[in-house]
């Protein structure tokens, strides 16, 4: 029989078993379901409070009355997402007008190893089979329509919360999916920037979720492209897209990661592990080495870089060693002028950021969590691998280092 795994456990009919997160009541027992279990170790949490279900209920009734909107001026066109570090064909500068931009998603739950030295794995939550999810990119005044799909083969509920949209809780009140469904949410782009997108299920199940990497990001770029602080134009030669990921495995009793069968299994001792607010890895796209190695990033000197960095969950400071973040929207608005000449940056938990670099000497950057302690012991480092001719009048090894004269 198949176990669905939901905080919400009112056996009323299938929908209710499985949901939880708009009923009161059952939001509610959220703390109560997981950590009344015996397998808690450390103390009670407060139980989420959910919304009062007259306001739930006025909110549907304003939707179930709102004037249909005129759609006749755009076109339509599907966007085919590509899986991170990765960007979706896109234009920097639109040549049309706005568009309603066709995606889908799927909300797949994956075992994923995230350290293959270690044995660390963890069943993912997804969207589309990647951590991050995909990277969703339109202009300002485009509408984002997503079809959002649950496989029937799915343990959990999933829905969808977009920062970048306004109203029903970023459309997490919109988009509960359950296994075997799917729904079709249109939503319109009136803010540029980057902001990041995630799974919220209600209660603890939001950081749960997230935590498990059901989290990604969407760019909105102006129409007429992205500007310096004097208003010039600035472009890009690739995209990196870099989400990173704090995992927080449970250990067994010889401190060795524990394994699972199922997605979900890990509820209650992933609950027991966030709550340590420690996690036992900050990797970047998913795994440790995801971007180094024969992953590693490319580029030629002479290339611009926009690096979209996105965290749902938790605050990180990337930093490129050997670079700068030459224009940078470290809170990710495209609204304001980009800061210049940055050496780290700071992304906050539950937002994306976005820095633009030219490289001007070859060689191997780390791009890194400039909290050292996770870039080298946790695993947020990435590689950027950039060919071309030195250039002497930047640096130059003057002496080699050899051993000092007495
Ligand atoms: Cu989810």
């Amino acid at each position: 029989m198949t176990t669905y795994i939901n905080p919400g456990l009112v056996k009323t009919n299938r929908r209710n078993v499985l949901r939880g997160s708009l009923l009161a009541g059952a939001a509610a027992a959220v703390g109560g379901a997981a950590l009344a279990t015996p397998v808690r170790k450390s103390a009670p949490l407060a139980a989420p409070r959910a919304a009062a279900p007259q306001f739930i209920q006025a909110e549907a009734q304003a939707q179930a009355v709102a004037p249909k909107v005129d759609l006749s001026g755009y076109t339509r066109v599907k966007q085919d997402l590509v899986a991170p570090p990765f960007a979706p064909v896109h234009e920097q500068v639109a040549t049309s007008g706005p568009k309603i931009v066709e995606i889908t998603m799927d909300t797949k739950e994956v075992l994923l190893t995230v350290d293959e030295d270690t044995g660390a794995e963890i069943w993912a939550l997804t969207y589309n089979g990647s951590v991050p999810g995909p990277l969703v990119i339109v202009h300002e005044g485009d509408y984002v329509e997503l079809t959002l799909r649950n496989p029937v083969d799915s343990m959990m509920e999933h829905n969808i919360d977009f920062h970048a949209s306004t109203g029903a809780l970023g459309g997490g009140g919109l988009t509960h999916v359950f296994p075997g469904e799917e729904t079709v949410l249109r939503w319109k782009a009136t803010k540029p920037g980057v902001f990041t997108y995630h799974c919220a299920p209600g209660g603890a199940m939001i950081p749960y979720h997230v935590t498990h990497g059901m989290n990604g990001a969407v760019m909105v770029l102006p129409r007429d492209g992205l500007k310096d602080r004097d208003g010039n134009a600035l472009t890009y030669d690739h995209i990196a897209y870099i989400g990173e990921q704090d995992f927080y495995l449970p250990l067994d009793e010889n401190g060795d990661y524990k394994t699972y069968e199922t997605a979900g299994e890990d509820y209650a001792d992933s609950i027991d592990a966030m709550r340590t607010l420690t996690p036992t890895h900050s990797v970047f796209n998913g795994s440790v080495g995801a971007l180094t190695g024969e992953n590693a990033l490319k580029a030629k000197v002479g290339e611009t870089v926009l690096m979209i960095h996105n965290q749902a969950n938790r605050d990180t400071r990337p930093h490129l060693i050997g670079g700068h973040g030459n224009h940078v929207w470290e809170a990710g608005s495209f609204s304001d002028a980009p800061q210049t000449g940055l050496e780290s940056w700071f992304i906050r938990g539950g937002s994306a950021g976005a820095a633009l670099y030219t490289f001007e000497q070859p060689g191997v950057y780390a791009y890194v969590n400039h909290n050292l302690i996770e870039a080298a012991l946790l695993g947020a480092t990435a590689h950027f691998v950039v060919e071309g001719e030195w250039n002497n009048a930047l640096m130059e090894q003057v002496v080699a280092p050899k051993s000092i004269e007495a």
